[in-house]
């Protein structure tokens, strides 16, 4: 097995937050800004990621991609790149913001970000993987640096290439590691496929916890359940949650007092009917800023998920968010629907 050579001594060493036991996933289209305050109004512990954002835009100053609440914190801002100079400046503007940590995309398989050559593409050079986090982590100072990582990529899929790959992002002294538990296929496979069809292998991520001792691992993918959770972090750092809470947002009330032990007076342990009031006013809030309602009721459609009449909640809501001038009372209605048990 690879052996960890130790790291020169310029190499700053990462940390890791307390928040990151339970993060939410980056996702493209879905943990934008308002994503994040809807998130954050169901629980206060857990680490909410960004969407990806290109270390590019920031360079071309696009700043205004970054803007986040306060509210949301704990956040971590999540990078794509593979120049070292370029994602050291986005970091450095990214801690200046506010942001609680950095993470470096390096699991990522979609065409964008393959012709940019990042996100899964970096899998095929660890070492260079290692050089962007340490450039990263020498530009963010004391606010923490991790990279999000696959088990492997292409045929580069033995267990000795996973040794190598982590062993490569160890050296140059990142101490956490999120690691989505199976390989991405890059010619053939969505990105869709690559998060269902190559198999996952937990025991894998195991493996690299085992050996690289004070390595904080997060273990991704396919973790669906407050009881899955609790299972794996028996054995690792930090679990992330990605789909599971896009189809579910209400799994997010048991987390404060299932995996940060809160004391119960703490917990933002809402009911989904006073989730349904909270986002009314949210909703409002949102409308005065400018955004249509969709942008937030959006990620609500599995509010009802497994209650009974949830079909009529998501079809009231379907029907009615999207419509110009949509009132933030929308949700109030469908969910009035869902208890009559029709639609009108
Ligand atoms: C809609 C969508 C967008 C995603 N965008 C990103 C992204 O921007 N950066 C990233 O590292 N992973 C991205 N992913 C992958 C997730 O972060 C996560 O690794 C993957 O979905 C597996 O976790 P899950 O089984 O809990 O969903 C995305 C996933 C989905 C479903």
């Amino acid at each position: 097995m690879l052996e960890t050579k130790s790291i020169n001594n310029t190499s700053k060493i990462s940390s890791f937050l307390p928040s990151e036991r339970f993060s939410v996933a980056p996702m493209v289209d879905v943990t934008d800004s308002i994503f994040r305050r809807m998130a954050r109004m169901l629980c206060s512990q857990a680490m909410l990621y960004t969407e990806m954002i290109a270390c590019e835009a920031l360079v071309h100053e696009k700043f205004h991609l970054i803007n986040f609440k306060d509210e949301e914190l704990p956040c971590t801002l999540q990078l794509g790149g593979s120049d070292p100079n370029k994602l050291a400046f986005a970091t450095k503007v990214g801690v200046e913001r506010g942001y609680s940590a950095i993470n470096l995309n390096a699991g990522c398989p979609s065409d964008k970000v393959q012709s940019g050559n990042f996100g899964a593409v970096l899998m095929k050079t660890p070492k260079l993987i290692g050089q962007c986090f340490a450039a990263m982590q020498e530009a963010a100072g004391d606010v923490p640096v991790s990279v999000k990582t696959r088990i492997g990529v292409d045929e580069l899929d033995s267990e000795e290439f996973t040794f190598e790959l982590m062993g490569a992002i160890y050296d140059a002294g990142c101490r956490h590691i999120i690691i989505h538990a199976r390989k991405a296929w890059l010619n053939g496979l969505s990105p869709k496929e690559n998060r269902t069809i190559p198999p996952l292998d937990y025991e894998r991520v195991y493996k690299i916890k085992e050996h690289f001792k004070d390595l904080k691992v997060t273990i991704n993918g396919g973790i669906t359940t407050i009881e899955q959770c609790k299972e794996q972090l028996a054995k690792v750092d930090g679990v992330m949650l990605g789909r599971a809470i896009i189809d579910d947002p209400f799994l997010l009330t048991q987390v404060d007092e299932q995996i940060f032990s809160l004391p119960k007076e703490q917990c933002r342990s809402l009911t989904r009917e006073q989730i349904v009031e909270q986002m009314v006013i949210l909703g409002e809030q949102i409308q005065k800023e400018g955004r249509a309602i969709h942008f937030l009721y959006r990620h609500l459609l599995g509010l009802f998920n497994g209650c009974p009449n949830s079909r009529i909640f998501r079809r009231y809501m379907s029907e009615n968010m999207n419509q110009k001038d949509a009132s933030p009372m929308v949700l109030m209605h469908a969910y009035q629907a869902m208890l009559r048990g029709s639609l009108y």
